[in-house]
């Protein structure tokens, strides 16, 4: 059954490359990007799991915890991640699942028969901090993810949880925002004291809040 936004991320329990986790409890009050990867040893996956290396810093300025999965061992992993910090310049700081057995890649239906009917797809799913889902995606193998994406949605989802606001095409950090429609004018006035520009009755644009 393929998981949709706003379901629980259903809890597991799996051996990583930093020792045996339950997941609930491993992210427990972070939010958590879940993804997988087709294989060990292959040239696109060692690229992304260094750059994801590489935004630890951003991860956590987010109480985000990255965590990575492919249907090869703990032992394959580990043998493979001395390549990933020669070629990428840095090591990887963040647990990868081992799950040669499918236990997680069925969970999370990150195997996609007509595309591979052994290896997993590359599925992200972005988990808040109450275990929700809130982003999934699906790429092909020959596709690299474009993790700095990953990043802008999960700040524009932690500044539309807190504020009347959605963000627009192309949106990221400090740009500005829309007000949602679910808001009457007068209660953006409250909101919003400084105003908004407004383009149509629906589409009014305000600085970021906050
Ligand atoms: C890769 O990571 O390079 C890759 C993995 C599986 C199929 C194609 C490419």
């Amino acid at each position: 059954m393929a998981i949709r936004l706003g379901d629980t991320a259903p809890d597991f329990s799996a051996p990583t490359t930093q020792g045996d986790i339950d997941f609930h409890a491993w992210k427990e009050g972070s939010w958590a990007v879940l993804f997988s990867h087709p294989k060990d040893f292959t040239p696109v996956c060692t690229t992304e799991l260094g750059y994801t290396a590489k935004l630890k810093a951003e991860f956590d300025k987010r109480n985000v915890k990255a965590i990575g999965l492919s249907v090869d061992s703990v032992d394959d992993h580990m043998a493979w991640l001395g390549d990933i910090e020669d070629t990428q310049g840095i090591a990887v700081n963040f647990p990868m699942i081992g799950d040669p057995d499918r236990n997680v890649a069925d969970l999370y239906d990150m195997v996609h028969p007509n595309a591979d009917d052994t290896l997993t797809v590359r599925s992200v799913f972005v988990i808040d901090d109450k275990n929700k889902v809130r982003l999934t995606l699906t790429y092909p193998a020959s596709t690299g993810r474009n993790f700095d994406e990953i990043l802008r949605v999960i700040d524009s989802l932690q500044l539309t949880d807190t504020k009347k606001v959605a963000t627009p095409v192309n949106w990221n950090q400090g740009d500005d925002v829309i007000i949602v429609p679910a808001l009457s004018n007068d209660e953006a006035a409250e909101l919003f004291p400084d105003g908004w520009d407004e383009q149509r009755p629906y589409l009014r644009v305000v600085k970021q809040p906050g």
